[in-house]
């Protein structure tokens, strides 16, 4: 967590003679259980992270909106009145796309200084994009007095990653970004867009997070055909049911009736959305439950599905979860977010947190190029602005 002093000596670092008028805190996700399932009409169960992208923003006259982003240590300039088209460098695509749709949206923005500075990893899967996007929106309003409810904000910053990073993610990102709520996870429902704030029960236990580093770069083309995959086993399941809309629909004795009309592979796909999303809510009675057990088993067979059947992991984030199962103590751990790299989160009974460390340590330290990086989090807040 930043103080407000830092963000202050920050913003006057990289402007010289200006201080912020506006600072915002954005958190980044994990998302516990119900991976792949936004855009199939599904259940996610996120949580808002402790750590969080913040923004800092100062009025200027010259009618630019200038960005400085520390983490690439560049400005970037767009006249505020016309932000323009996508260009380089790619970062500052999302604030320029944020822009972009708030001007659409009837909100004209006044010239200003924006600083943004982060501690939550980038391209690891815990959506830095998502904390981008909601920083930047919650600034430039907050700059110039203007307000948009939590649902239309979510979606105006997944339209701008639509539109200008070419991403087309579903909406969980940006929906747990402004709805996470601390010590609860979201569950989610992303075809209502109804969702529930569940109270994180687990006594005794901590949410550690193991990142590879690793981030291949396979991972954003190959999400789109995951997409196209869906959609082609729901038009053959609609072939005989025309009132399917989402995978959603489907259950699987529906799938194995029509397995032999599928693609292998088109099957574990949709095999992998059906399970995923029938794991969500059973993960939920748990959470109300507070049983970590049934949690973390569900957690373990949200991995082994998203490894075989949707193949949107990598050695690197198996190694942790095996090496995670191994230890006495840990309840469940799974890839988190997209996949092909990024981050494992697990479910740790707390005098277990330390056992996880060594053996991480010890077994994938040697085995891989780059070491795991360990921390804990906790649900936090979503995304607001913070008094200076
Ligand atoms: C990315 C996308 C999300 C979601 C996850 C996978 O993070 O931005 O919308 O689809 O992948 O669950």
């Amino acid at each position: 967590m930043v103080n407000t002093g830092e963000l202050r000596d920050l913003h006057s670092r990289v402007y010289p003679g200006s201080a912020p008028r506006v600072a915002v805190r954005a958190p980044g996700r994990v998302n516990l259980i119900g991976e792949h399932t936004d855009y199939n009409d599904g259940y996610v169960l996120p949580i808002a992270m402790s750590q969080a992208l913040y923004v800092t923003a100062s009025p200027s006259a010259d009618g630019q909106i200038s960005v400085h982003s520390t983490a690439f240590g560049e400005t970037v300039d767009f006249p505020a009145d016309h932000p323009g088209s996508p260009s380089d460098p790619a970062w500052a695509n999302y604030v320029r796309g944020v822009a972009v749709m708030l001007i659409r949206r009837g909100i004209p923005l006044k010239p200003c200084r924006l600083a943004i500075h982060s501690d939550v990893p980038l391209g690891a899967g815990v959506s830095s994009s998502a904390a981008l996007e909601v920083g930047t929106a919650l600034a430039l309003l907050a700059m110039n007095e203007r307000r948009i409810e939590a649902i239309p904000l979510a979606l105006l910053a997944r339209q701008a990653e639509h539109e200008y990073a070419h991403s087309p993610c579903g909406i969980m990102d940006q929906f747990i970004c402004v709805l996470g709520k601390t010590r609860h996870a979201l569950m989610l429902d992303c075809r209502s867009q109804t969702y529930e704030q569940i109270p994180l029960p687990f006594e005794n236990t901590t949410l550690v997070i193991m990142n590879t580093q690793v981030k291949h770069a396979i991972g954003s083309s190959q999400y789109p055909v995951r997409q196209k995959q869906c959609h082609e086993g729901l038009a053959i399941l609609q072939r005989s049911d025309p009132r399917l809309i989402a995978l959603r629909d489907a259950d699987m004795d529906m799938l194995l009736q029509h397995r032999s009309r599928m693609d292998e592979v088109v099957f574990r796909r949709c095999r992998h959305v059906i399970t995923e999303i029938a794991r969500v809510p059973q993960a939920a009675e748990a959470m109300k439950t507070g049983d970590a057990v049934t949690f973390g088993r569900l957690m373990f067979d949200s991995h082994a599905s998203l490894k075989d059947d949707y193949e949107v992991s990598c050695a690197e984030l198996d190694a942790l979860v095996d090496i995670a199962r191994q230890v006495p103590g840990v309840y469940g751990a799974r890839m988190t977010g997209g996949g092909f790299g990024g981050c494992v989160i697990a479910l740790v009974k707390s005098d277990a947190e330390q056992s996880l460390r060594t053996a991480v340590k010890d077994k994938y330290d040697m085995r891989f190029e780059k070491p795991a990086m360990v921390y804990t989090t906790t649900a936090s807040e979503g995304a607001t602005v913070v008094p200076l």
